[in-house]
């Protein structure tokens, strides 16, 4: 199927604690955004792709895929939601329509996988909602009481962590996440922002390496491979 991918990208990467925003950082010889935006740009069907960038950000233009056609920079806003719904908003300015999927993407996610993304586009493409790529959680959780103890275990086989890219209907998606935004609703991801609205987001197993670079440790494990 055809398909819009937004990825945003302006954040700050404050638990890095690195000399620049995390998307940025070396990942075998090229920037991690790099390699997070090739997968997408190695799909057919790709109809276009926007970048949500903090309007300070000098990183982006001397990257050679700033001149890529296919792509177009828009402004981030102060949280991933704000920065997702510019993108949105972005997308329809390029020509998108209401019923169009959208994938959304973190630029901090470098190892996504061709064959994932195959997978979330072909099991979502007749989905009346959407959905989103996950992994059934593999450790027993547990519940933190107020004094740093145990205060109980839940039923691992109820919970999967939820991995981008998540794939909506950008004008169901645009509505979602901006009633959430203005009801004060604390949204970290697309599907949350969805399951507020009403909706129930299907969970796409994905695989467990394609995580979100957020601590020195997960790029040190990607530099690894
Ligand atoms: N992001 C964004 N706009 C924001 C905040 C985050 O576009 N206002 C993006 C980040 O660039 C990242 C993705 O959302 O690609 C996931 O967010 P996160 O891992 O929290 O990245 P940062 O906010 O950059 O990191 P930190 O929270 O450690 O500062
Ligand atoms: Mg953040």
């Amino acid at each position: 199927p055809s398909f819009w991918v937004v990825i945003p990208a302006a954040g700050v990467g404050s638990r890095m604690r690195a000399d620049r925003p995390k998307q940025y950082l070396p990942l075998n010889g090229r920037c991690l955004i790099e390699h997070t935006l090739d997968c997408f740009l190695d799909q057919p069907g790709l109809s276009g792709l926007v970048v949500c960038l903090s309007p300070l950000d000098e990183w982006w233009p001397v990257l050679a895929c700033a001149t890529d056609s296919r792509i177009t920079r828009a402004d981030g806003g102060d949280e991933r939601a704000d920065s997702v719904l510019n993108g949105l908003q972005a997308l329809t300015s390029l020509g998108a329509d209401e019923r169009d999927w959208v994938l959304v993407h973190d630029a901090a996610r470098p190892n996504l996988t061709l064959s994932d993304l195959q997978i979330l586009l072909i099991t979502l493409q007749n989905d009346s909602v959407g959905g989103l790529l996950a992994v059934p959680v593999r450790d027993t959780l547990k519940l933190a009481g107020p004094d740093g103890r145990v205060s109980s275990t839940p039923d691992r086989s109820l919970f999967w962590q939820a991995y981008t890219p998540q794939m909506f209907r950008l004008g169901a998606l645009r509505t979602a996440l901006s009633d959430a935004l203005v009801a004060g609703a604390v949204i970290t991801d697309e599907a949350s922002a969805m399951e507020w609205a009403g909706h129930s987001p299907r969970l796409v197993e994905g695989r467990a390496d394609n995580i979100k670079v957020t601590r020195p440790e997960d790029l040190e494990f990607l530099r690894r491979r």
